[in-house]
Parts: structure tokens; sequence; C-alpha cells
């Protein structure tokens, strides 16, 4: 299976998933790199491992439908079976949303439907929460909402700062992300309606 990863910045996730899939057993390639951010830290780590990368910067269309036309044609030409997002910061319309469905999964920092949105690690240790994680899901109109495929689960420690909470949810976001995709691309992880019917743990 041929993968595209959308980024916008560091694209730390991006490198666990290029590291997941240089393994010969794991079932796809990333095979594209697309980035709206020209500088985008994540660019630089797709050319060091020799993938194909594009920026497509959302700044240079008029529109949201022009932009993701762009996407589309990029996708189609390098053939993209599936589609990761990885810390890509552009909203996706409802119609990019179902041309993709159930080919186009995010990751996000929380355990959905908890903390969507911004400023999460912030938010969750001003809400006194005792446990934290992320959440790999399918990605649908509405923002970090979908039928979810995985979640990890990490413990809110005390003294934790937004920095170190990060850290640790992060360190599991490295591991959900390649496992949730393998699943997706085995067909193990698949939509049913709006649900994601129970195949195995993830991690
Ligand atoms: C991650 O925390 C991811 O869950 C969220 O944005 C961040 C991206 O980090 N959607 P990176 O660019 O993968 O390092």
């Amino acid at each position: 299976a041929r993968i595209a990863v959308l980024i916008s910045g560091r694209g730390s996730n991006l490198q666990a998933l290029i590291d997941a899939a240089a393994n010969p057993d794991f079932p796809g390639d990333i095979a594209l790199v697309i980035s709206n951010r020209p500088n985008a830290k994540g660019l630089e780590r797709a050319q060091e491992a020799g993938i194909q990368q594009e920026t497509i910067d959302h700044k240079d269309f008029e529109n949201r439908e022009d932009f993701e036309a762009a996407l589309n044609d990029a996708l189609k030409i390098a053939k993209i079976d599936f589609v990761c997002l990885a810390g890509f910061m552009r909203l996706l319309t409802d119609s990019f949303a179902s041309d993709w469905r159930g080919r186009l999964i995010n990751i996000h920092p929380s355990l959905l439907p908890a903390f969507k949105g911004l400023h999460v690690h912030e938010r969750m240790i001003e809400a006194g929460v005792k446990v934290a994680g992320c959440t790999v899901h399918f990605v649908s109109s509405e923002v970090d909402a979908g039928p979810i495929i995985g979640q990890a689960v990490v413990p809110v420690l005390p003294g934790d700062t937004e920095e170190t909470l990060a850290a640790r949810i992060l360190e599991q976001e490295h591991l959900l992300y390649p496992a949730c995709l393998k699943l997706l691309i085995d067909g193990k992880a698949r939509l049913s309606g709006n649900s994601v019917p129970y195949t195995e743990d993830v991690i």
C-alpha cells in the first residue's frame, strides 16, 4: 500500500511512521510527504529518508477547495491508497473527508472525545485529569472527531507540566500511530457505518 503523510511542522510522528515502514514486514510504504508549510522540519526528515516530498502552501490558494484540489492531485499522481495526518494544522472540508472516507486517519494527543482541538496538554493539566493519552481515528469533517481505531493511555503525574505530559504522550503516539496504520492497511481496522468494529488490542 502507498501511504501519504500530511504534516505542518516537527514531524516526529512522520518519523515514527517512516521508521516503522522501514521494516520489511510493514505492509505499506511512505510514498509521499506533503507539508502546507515550506519550512516544516518534517520535510527534512522525508528528504533524509529519500521520500518524495512536496510543499503545498495553503497561502498560495484563494480558498480551501482549491487548496484541497491541489492536495488531491498530488495524492492521485502518487497513487496514494491511505493518508495519515500527522500534525497537519489545516481544517479539511466535508468533501475532502468524504473523498477519502475510510482511508484518511489522524492522530490527536488526547483520549478523544475528550479534549479536542488545540492546547490540549495545557487544558488537561488545568482540568486536573489523572489519565491522558492519544487517539488514532478516521477523519470525519468535524475536527478531531471520527471513528476511533486505537488509543494509548498514560498517567498524569504530580508535578507534570505541559512539557512533561506532552513528552509522555508523544512517546505513546509514536507507537500507536504505526500500529493503527498497520491495522488499517491490513484491513483489520475498517469503517462500518460510523464506527470501527473491535478487532484486537492495538499496542
Ligand atoms: C502531535 O502531538 C499530534 O498528536 C498532533 O500534533 C502533534 C504533531 O507532532 N496532532 P509531530 O509533528 O508529529 O512531531
